[in-house]
């Protein structure tokens, strides 16, 4: 390579040292900015001539020839491609060979600074809709379930001990509501990239008057970023798209792991398809449920990449820096694997099979502790008192392996007179979950607005 052939040889006596040149060069991946790369420089162009740098008819050949190169670069991808720095050099490139010096106009008053900050911006403007659009599958898929799941009843866990009974329903949109936040976490992070960095400069700004209010709503963006320096090294919008990413991806994970758990033969409250299990290489028997498992495992990798992005930001100087040429594989490969996850754990969800009749023997015995102490304070025994003669019971029944429906109207009033003639409330599962009174419990009632409170979300999402 001679001449002119990098954006900056001019200062430069020598070509670059070829291996050293790939290593810092990120045209492998940031290719995936190239619309975003074009339409910045079509709205640059037109910036220039309104402020008189660029002659119309310059400009409007500019305008054509970008026009071009994005047709090319739409129906070949291949086409965007060769041994260019980056996306920005590439373009570039492309416009000078077509237009010569007129193509060499189109950079005047802009850096790679801006133009970078700016596609990563409208990449992340036109790719979080389809990231969130796919957690609203899963909500979706989730209360699909949930409603299949009608009264079905299970145990809920704490320290992964048995506690109390709930609905199936209840137990999967507790999963729905984590994915709403992080459905409220992407927009969040959507709105901070929604913020236009041109007339930013290198790092100083710009000396030609170039409108920024008018480019800002040209692009689509809300607002122009307050301050040039800032703006030059400002990460914070993809810090916060790798924390939804990051976020999301716990929340698949628990949802995965509860599943791995509860379709075990341990288990068995649900049953996974076949469609999404597979086979052992040596065990006949085996059934495993390795997306799943993949899911659990790939959430590692995206909090990795929030963990390395914080921490190639913390310790920069002001103004652009090379590490952050960082922050593109980053986002990529978070935004990949979040879509991969959330789509594997829809395909997963949609075919798994509910077992009742497992989930409710599970969910009686010694779940019903609370609501035998519940039903003490009913007449009036305070709760510490009542939980210490329940837990008497619970004692005894647990040597004599017995339950507490087992229990004779004698035997309740040997405990506690206060349990009165009949003997001891009538304690089974589904007693338990209707006395629940709060809208955010698992009683049917509340369970059932809930299930209608998350279908009209997916259905207002679908209209947006
Ligand atoms: N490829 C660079 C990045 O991703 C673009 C900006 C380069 N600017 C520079 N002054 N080297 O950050």
């Amino acid at each position: 390579m001679s001449g002119e052939s990098h954006l900056w040889s001019g200062r430069f006596a020598g070509a670059p040292d070829e291996e050293v040149f790939r290593f810092q060069a990120s045209f492998g991946f940031d290719r995936r900015l190239f619309e975003d790369d074009v339409e910045g420089s079509l709205a640059w162009a037109e910036a220039l001539a309104d402020a008189g740098v660029l002659s119309a008819a310059d400009a409007g050949s500019i305008r054509d020839a970008l026009i071009a190169i994005r047709e090319r670069g739409r129906d070949d991808p291949a086409f965007i491609a060769g041994s260019d720095e980056d996306v920005h050099a590439f373009v570039e490139r492309q416009l000078v060979e077509r237009l010569g010096d007129v193509g060499r106009r189109l950079h005047t008053g802009r850096s790679r600074n801006e133009q970078v900050s700016l596609d990563l911006r409208l990449y992340l403007r036109r790719r979080l809709p389809l990231l969130q659009r796919d957690v609203v599958g899963l909500v979706a898929a989730l209360a699909d379930r949930a409603a299949a799941a009608g009264q079905a009843i299970m145990p809920a866990y704490t320290h992964l001990r048995r506690a109390q009974p709930i609905l199936v329903a209840h137990f999967l949109l507790a999963h729905a509501a984590a994915f709403r936040r992080d459905h409220d976490r992407l927009e969040a992070a959507r709105g901070e990239a929604d913020a236009m960095p041109l007339g930013s400069g290198a790092v100083a700004g710009t000396s030609y008057a170039v409108d920024t209010a008018a480019l800002a709503s040209r692009l689509g963006f809300s607002r122009v970023v307050a301050n040039s320096v800032d703006a030059a090294a400002d990460r914070d919008f993809v810090a916060s798209m790798l924390h939804a990413c990051a976020l999301t991806m716990v929340h698949v994970s628990r949802l995965a792991e509860d599943l791995i758990l509860f379709s075990g033969e341990e288990f068995g409250y649900f049953e996974l398809d076949d469609r999404v299990a597979t086979g052992s290489s040596l065990m006949p028997q085996k059934k495993n449920p390795d997306p799943l498992e993949l899911v659990r495992g790939k959430s590692g990798r995206v909090i990795g990449h929030l963990a390395g992005w914080l921490t190639t930001m913390k310790g920069l100087p002001s103004g652009y820096n090379k590490d952050l040429q960082e922050d593109k594989e980053a986002v990529f490969d978070a935004e990949d694997q979040v879509r991969g996850s959330l789509r594997a754990t829809v395909a997963v969800v949609e075919s798994m099979e509910a077992r009742p009749r497992r989930s409710e023997g599970a969910a009686g015995g010694m779940l019903l502790a609370t609501d035998v102490a519940d039903w003490l304070v009913d007449r009036g025994v305070p709760f510490r008192r009542a939980h210490e003669i329940v837990g008497g019971i619970v004692r005894d029944l647990l040597a004599q392996g017995r339950d507490f429906e087992s229990l004779t109207p004698e035997e309740w009033r040997g405990y506690d007179a206060r349990f009165g003639a009949g003997g001891g409330a009538r304690v089974t599962s589904r007693a338990s979950v209707g006395a629940r009174r709060t809208p955010q419990s698992t009683s049917p009632e509340a369970v059932a607005s809930a299930l209608a409170a998350v279908r009209a979300w997916v259905g207002e999402q679908g209209d947006r």
